[in-house]
């Protein structure tokens, strides 16, 4: 009698009945720690040991002492894990949880941008590929890159990409003129100026905070202007009780779940749509995360000559901001 071997896609996926509780057991197992962003599903926010921002996670990576990642976030960030710590096995959930803003900067296209302003230092926001970290000089984040570009001597020119709203951001903050890559995220731009402003006539008592990565109009309206983790904290330390909230809703969940006497408001989309919920974000489930840390794949993985040219620039940012 001869046992038939499955391909690996046709492994029947058997979930336990507390899920739960078989990712604690698995965590043990693998000595791993889970990291998850903001705009993951309340369920994965809940089980994760670290939640955060960019910059926090990619801290969090450098640090970390367990042998195996679980990133929930998008390829992006656990890539920037494993650019950190090439010895340790990153798990993503989902293999295609990506990045519209990272896509709108193929490496290519940018090799020649680069190449047409060859006296220039280029800054680039986390949001994009290993090719396009290897081809900077520093990362950024939401909550670093005013901070970084003031530190860069004012004669220096600079690149920044992908993002070109963050980049107008830095410029308003900076008074910095700087060579902007033309790349956006697809939430962030779906915001709509019209039904803010209702809202805020609705609810007078509300602030408006918002995401660097939302559009100049939005940013106007806006009382406040951070990374997801510093949109958290202004909302802890504001005396005002209510909030409307222009970011990927999913950091709602944390919102909420800290400070449940305040109320937080999503702000609404262009279309009747769910178009402000990140799509490469969700394609992570609690279900696959399982999976991934029972298989122990999907893993990221990338040649060493982009790891390593990825890595500096990334250092720089660590350095960069103490
Ligand atoms: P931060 O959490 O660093 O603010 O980034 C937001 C984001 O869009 C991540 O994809
Ligand atoms: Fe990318 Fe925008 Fe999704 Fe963040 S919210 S992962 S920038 S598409």
């Amino acid at each position: 009698m001869f046992a038939t071997v499955l391909p690996s896609e046709q492994i029947p996926n058997f979930l336990p009945d507390d899920l739960f509780e078989a990712i604690a057991a698995l965590k043990k197992d693998l000595n791993a720690v889970i990291l998850a962003h903001y705009y993951q599903d309340p369920d994965i926010q809940d089980i994760a040991d670290y939640i955060g921002d960019s910059l926090g996670l990619a801290r969090q990576a450098a640090a970390t002492n367990a042998e195996t990642i679980v990133f929930a976030g998008v390829h992006f960030m656990a890539e920037t894990a494993k650019i950190l710590n090439p010895d340790k096995l990153v798990l993503l959930p989902d293999l295609n949880a990506g990045c519209s803003l990272a896509d709108s900067c193929p490496p290519d296209a940018f090799a020649r941008f680069k190449a047409a302003h060859p006296d220039h230092v280029v800054v680039s926001y986390i949001n994009c590929t290993a090719a396009i970290k290897a081809m900077s000089d520093i990362i950024c984040t939401s909550s670093n890159a005013v901070s970084i570009v003031n530190q860069i001597p004012l004669e220096q020119p600079i690149i920044f990409a992908p993002d070109r709203n963050l980049g107008r951001y830095v410029m308003e903050q900076t008074g910095r003129e700087l060579v902007l890559w033309d790349g956006s995220c697809i939430v962030h731009e779906n915001f709509s100026e019209k039904k803010i402003v209702q809202l805020q006539i609705e609810h007078p008592e509300a602030e408006t905070i918002a995401h660097p990565e939302c559009e100049p109009p939005i940013l106007r309206h806006a009382d406040y202007i951070g990374s997801t983790t510093a949109l958290l904290k202004y909302a802890q330390t504001s005396d005002n009780s209510a909030f409307i909230v222009a970011t990927e809703p999913g950091i709602i969940h944390q919102m909420q779940k800290q400070m449940p006497q305040k109320q937080f408001i999503p702000a609404p989309p262009t279309q009747n749509c769910a178009c402000n919920e990140c799509p490469h974000m969700r394609l992570n489930t609690l279900e696959k995360l399982y999976l991934a840390m029972k298989h122990r794949t999907p893993e990221i993985t990338m040649p060493e000559e982009i790891r390593l040219a990825a890595l500096r620039p990334i250092e720089r940012m660590l350095e960069m901001s103490v």
